[in-house]
């Protein structure tokens, strides 16, 4: 059996409100052997990392060929935390900085990592086109993580995985499908 997949879980009321990514985490819990997850507000509650949390995070990665970040479109980008998260861990002379450094070496630490975003948007797919409301699609929205994986060595599925609607009258039944089409979706992803 490959590594377990790391999925990076960014959703500020996951235990709360939540619905979609409630039912997604739950689902990936089923298959702990598969998928192993960090959800970060409630791993740092007060919306900041130490250097100890800096380290955990680096070693998790570290640990992990695959990496996906899971999360709800909070305008048009992923909650704050994700965000603080990216700029704390990925610190100079560990993820980049060492251009002539191994992949893996400091440095260079995600150099050669398969990266991938799963997102779930309140509005209709309709809408996340050039011609749409939004104006642009889900692989054009996720451009920072693509840009951050390029940027580091890593590779990131141009396509996220979306689940779209989620505020437009997603019935139950879209919901478990979609918990099952994930799953699979993150099997099919390419393996570090
Ligand atoms: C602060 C905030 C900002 C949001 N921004 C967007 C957005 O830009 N585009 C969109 O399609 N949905 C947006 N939504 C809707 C969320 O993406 C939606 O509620 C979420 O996907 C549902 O997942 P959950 O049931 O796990 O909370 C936003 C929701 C909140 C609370």
């Amino acid at each position: 059996m490959a590594a377990p997949i790391l999925v990076i879980v960014a959703h500020p009321d996951l235990a709360g409100a939540s619905r979609v990514h409630k039912r997604w985490v739950e689902e990936l819990a089923r298959h702990a052997d598969e998928f192993e997850v960090r959800d970060l507000y409630a791993l740092y509650p007060g919306g900041t990392l130490d250097e100890v949390a800096v380290a955990t995070e680096r070693a998790a990665l570290e640990e992990h060929g695959t990496v996906v970040f899971q999360f709800p479109v909070y305008w048009y980008s992923a909650p704050a935390l994700l965000r603080t998260w990216t700029d704390e861990v990925y610190g100079f002379g560990w993820a980049y900085g060492g251009e002539t450094a191994a992949p893996g070496e400091p440095g260079r630490a995600l150099a050669g990592k398969h990266f991938a975003v799963a997102m779930s948007a309140g509005d209709i797919e309709a809408n996340y086109c050039a011609e749409g409301t939004v104006g642009f699609t889900p692989s054009e929205v996720i451009v920072p993580f693509r840009a951050t994986a390029n940027y580091v060595g890593a590779t990131c599925e141009p396509e996220p995985f979306t689940l779209f609607g989620t505020e437009n009258g997603l019935t139950d039944e879209e919901l478990e499908r979609s918990a099952a089409a994930y799953v699979s979706w993150l099997r099919g992803l390419p393996r570090g």
